[in-house]
This record gives structure tokens, C-alpha cells and sequence, in this order.
């Protein structure tokens, strides 16, 4: 019997019965991936009625208009997972029901963290359910053992077929399912291969189908391509509740897991850990942590309070300023946006008269956390200008806020909590944006509050 396939193009939705290199409708390329058929012959606009409904956890065919007032809002019965970081990024815990996709570099700790995650969940009684499609049981066993897991009550599966997968996680009814790798489980609804954007985007569908109905909490996790993205389409990440991505460098120490979708909490939010040989530890106290500086005062350190998430914390900025043998002189930032840096130094010339335009400038945020939010731009020209200078700034200085085009210092989000966290640990000084001065005076932190940059470097020095 003759297989029926579908294709459906990427970019503009048109379906067609055989896979080419260029869509017929829209002229893109390389955009048709093979989709599931649906169950019953299309009519009318239900045209993969199958395959797309459902994410919401309603069952098609069971639509109902129902009052705002009627739904039901007892729910949310969170189950904390026991390890701090990975409940804070969680929102407060796991969601039943819910799924959570955890994306990261091959070898950053992935399999290792749920594993522990799994194990603590197993000490509260939690029962689950840990699938892997790419290392055998022994290989997962070998690791717990030298991570120091305790893996006594844990249930593994190696499996890669979806069908086979729920089928079994129906049988044994874990509250928890883990599912590692996406990219290697593969639907028996399509026949291509797994890994590719087709399968791993059928294969979730029916995964957060069943976590929705039967009240599962899902981790599925997710290899990185180079790019940073989550390899596979990025539908994937519609699909889920909580999307969690290992951000650090793999040759850190510390593993930072940032929330860039979270329906049950704050996005954004960062999990703070430390490699050890017995695993992640969670990291209870992250400025502490990511100020360890020596006694030397250098050039080009400034601290300033960033806030990612809910959470405050202190992270050194170090800038390099060189002069440069190249017409067109480097700018290169670890852990800050590089088109941030460019704006910044043009900023800096305009409206400070300070020429960085013959300089290599190398901008680094110490331990591995990447800032996005713009309340380093301060920090980050007063590290530059320490460099540029060579003069240090005093060690009880901490600064934050945006500089805007205009040479002007904006406010940002939380001033009060940022300087809090800046007395609670020690520190004197502070440079803010003048709407972020505080409305009482904080014990031992003198705050001066600028509108200016000219104004802010005048107060630095
Ligand atoms: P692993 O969890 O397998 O990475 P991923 O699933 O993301 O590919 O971790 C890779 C290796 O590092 C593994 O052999 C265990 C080891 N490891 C530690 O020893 N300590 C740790 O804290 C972590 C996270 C990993
Ligand atoms: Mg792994």
C-alpha cells in the first residue's frame, strides 16, 4: 500500500503531497517539513485539527465557551523540587500538568541536574519517571553513581518511540516524566527522521498533550545549536510552559539556568549553581559568589546591581582599553550585548568628549552571568573610562542605570531592592539614576543621584 505523506511549508502554511526544495506558494526554500496526516480527510478550514489542537489541554471535540468567573483557580498546587535555584526559576516550583523545556550545550549538566532534580522529588515520595533516548541505563546509573545521586526508588526508561513512551508513562502514572533528549524520540505518525524538525516537533506536541491531560509535570530537554538556539523548530517553545536554557560558558565553574518563558512565573529569573563532583549545587547566596575580587584595586572594575528576574545581584564589569592597531579597532563583550557596547562608547564621545575610536575595547562580566537588562550601560562606561584612564574607582563604589542617546541616565526597574543589596553587602557608594534615588536614606550607602553621564563621571572621580 502507497503511503500518503503531507508537506506543509514553514513560512507560509500551504500544504502539498510531495516534499521540494522550494515552496510552490511562497518561493521560500528549504521550508516544507513533513506533517502528521490528520485523522479524519480535511474539510474546510480543519485542516490538521489533529496535529496543532490541544496545547491548552482541551480536548477537541469538547469546546465549550465557559464564564471568566467559572474557571476553576484552586489549582496550582506547586511541588517544590527541593533544590532552591531550580525552584526559584520554576516560579516556585514544578506545575502539574505543566511542561518545562530545559535547553542547553551538550555536557553542561542537563541529564545531571533532573536526575538530582528526579532523586530529591523521589525523597519527598514524588514518583517519576526518567526516559533517556540517548545513554543507555547503565551509562545514566554510571553517572548517578559519580555524582553522588541517589537513585534508589527512581524509575528509568530507555525508549525512543513516543508511543511506547506514553503508553508506559500511562501505565506506571509518574507525577514526574523527564524526557531526555527531544531530539532523539521519534512518532510512529510520521515517518521521517528523529531530530529533525518534523518529528521533534510531533513528538513534543503529543508529549505536553499527554502532560496536560493526564496532569504530568514534563521536562523535556533540548540540545543548543551554536547559535544559541534551541535546535528544532522554534514552535517548540510556543508548545511549552517554561523554557529553561544553561547559559554559562561550559568551562566555568558555575552553571547559570535563565528562564526565557515562564507562564508560572517571573521571566528571566536566573538559577545560580556550582559544579561540583557531586553534582550542582545550589548557590544560596549569588553576589557573594560572583564578588569574590582579590584586595588589589584595578583599573576598569566597577560593581553595579543588576536584576534579572525578581532577584537583585552584584556582578563585577571589567573593561580592557588598549590602543588598537587595527583601522577598524576591536569591540568584544563576554556576558553583555556587543551593539550595546558600540552605542555606548558613541554615547561617551558625543556627550562626555571621550574618544575611544583609536582603542580595542573588551568588556567582561566576571563569573559567567549574561546581563540583558540596561541598567549596566553605567557601569559599563565607568569600567571603561577607569581602564582608559588607568585610575581606579574606590572599592565601596557600586553603580547602576541606562544611559540613553541623549547622554542622559534613565531609571530602572527595582532601584530600591538594588541598593539594598548593595549595603547588605558592604558597600558605601552609589551612583544612581536620580528617579531611582531612594525615598529614605539607607544606612551607611551615600547615594548620589545623577541625570547626566557628564554629571555621573563628575561623581565617580
Ligand atoms: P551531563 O549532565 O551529562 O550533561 P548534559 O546532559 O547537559 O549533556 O554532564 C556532563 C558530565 O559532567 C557528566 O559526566 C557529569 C559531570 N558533572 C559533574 O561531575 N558535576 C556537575 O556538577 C555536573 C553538572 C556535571
Ligand atoms: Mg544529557
Amino acid at each position: 500500500m502507497k503511503v500518503k505523506r503531507q508537506y506543509q511549508c514553514e513560512a507560509c502554511g500551504a500544504s502539498v503531497g510531495q516534499w521540494a526544495g522550494q515552496c510552490g506558494d511562497c518561493g521560500e526554500w528549504n521550508t516544507l517539513v513533513e506533517v502528521a496526516l490528520a485523522a479524519r480527510p480535511p474539510s474546510g478550514g480543519g485542516r490538521r485539527a489533529k496535529a496543532s489542537g490541544g496545547y491548552s489541554g482541551s480536548i477537541t471535540g469538547r469546546a465549550a465557551v465557559v464564564d471568566a468567573t467559572d474557571v476553576e483557580l484552586a489549582e496550582d498546587l506547586r511541588i517544590a523540587v527541593g533544590i532552591g535555584e531550580l525552584d526559584r526559576v520554576l516560579g516556585g516550583g514544578l506545575v502539574p500538568g505543566s511542561a518545562v523545556l530545559i535547553g542547553g550545550d551538550p555536557g553542561i549538566g542537563k541529564s545531571t541536574l533532573l536526575l538530582q532534580a528526579l532523586s530529591a522529588l523521589q525523597k519527598q515520595g514524588v514518583s517519576s519517571l526518567y526516559v533517556t533516548g540517548e545513554e543507555s541505563l547503565r551509562q545514566v546509573m554510571l553517572r548517578a553513581h559519580r555524582t553522588g545521586v541517589e537513585a534508589e526508588g527512581l524509575k528509568l526508561l530507555a525508549e525512543t518511540n513516543v508511543e511506547t513512551i506514553l503508553a508506559l508513562a500511562e501505565k506506571n502514572e509518574p507525577k514526574v516524566l523527564v524526557v531526555d533528549s527531544i531530539q532523539t524520540t521519534y512518532t510512529q505518525v510520521l515517518d521521517s527522521a528523529p531530530g529533525g524538525v518534523a518529528q521533534v516537533r510531533e513528538s513534543a506536541a503529543e508529549m505536553v498533550r499527554f502532560a496536560k491531560r493526564s496532569g504530568t509535570a514534563l521536562f523535556l530537554v533540548g540540545h543548543v545549536t551554536k547559535e544559541g538556539a534551541l535546535a528544532g523548530p522554534r514552535v517548540l517553545e510556543h508548545m511549552v510552559d517554561t523554557v529553561l536554557y544553561f547559559e554559562s560558558e561550559s568551562s566555568s565553574r558555575f552553571r547559570v539556568i535563565r528562564a526565557t518563558k515562564n507562564r508560572f512565573g517571573a521571566v528571566n529569573e536566573l538559577g545560580i549553581f556550582a559544579m561540583t563532583d557531586t553534582g550542582l549545587k545550589a548557590v544560596g547566596n549569588p553576589s557573594a559568589m560572583l564578588l569574590s575580587r582579590g584586595d588589589q584595586e584595578v583599573p576598569g572594575s566597577v560593581v553595579m546591581v543588576t536584576r534579572e528576574g525578581t532577584r537583585p545581584l552584584m556582578v563585577e564589569v571589567q573593561a580592557l582599553v588598549d590602543d588598537s592597531s587595527l583601522g577598524n579597532p576591536r569591540r568584544v563583550t563576554i556576558g553583555l550585548e556587543q551593539n550595546r557596547l558600540s552605542m555606548l562608547l558613541a554615547v561617551l564621545n558625543r556627550h562626555g568628549g571621550i574618544a575611544t575610536s583609536d582603542q580595542d575595547v573588551f568588556v567582561n562580566v566576571v563569573g559567567g552571568v549574561r546581563v540583558t537588562e540596561t541598567g549596566a550601560d553605567l557601569a559599563t562606561l565607568l569600567a571603561v573610562l577607569s581602564s582608559l584612564r588607568n585610575r581606579v574607582l574606590d572599592r565601596g563604589l557600586v553603580v547602576f542605570g541606562e544611559v540613553g542617546l541623549a547622554g542622559e541616565v534613565r531609571p530602572v526597574s527595582g532601584g530600591d531592592e538594588r541598593l539594598g543589596e548593595a549595603a547588605k553587602h558592604g558597600f558605601t557608594q552609589a551612583i544612581v539614576p536620580k528617579a531611582n534615588a531612594p525615598r529614605k536614606a539607607i544606612p551607611g550607602l551615600k547615594v548620589a543621584a545623577v541625570s547626566t553621564l557628564a554629571e555621573a563621571l563628575e561623581r565617580a572621580w
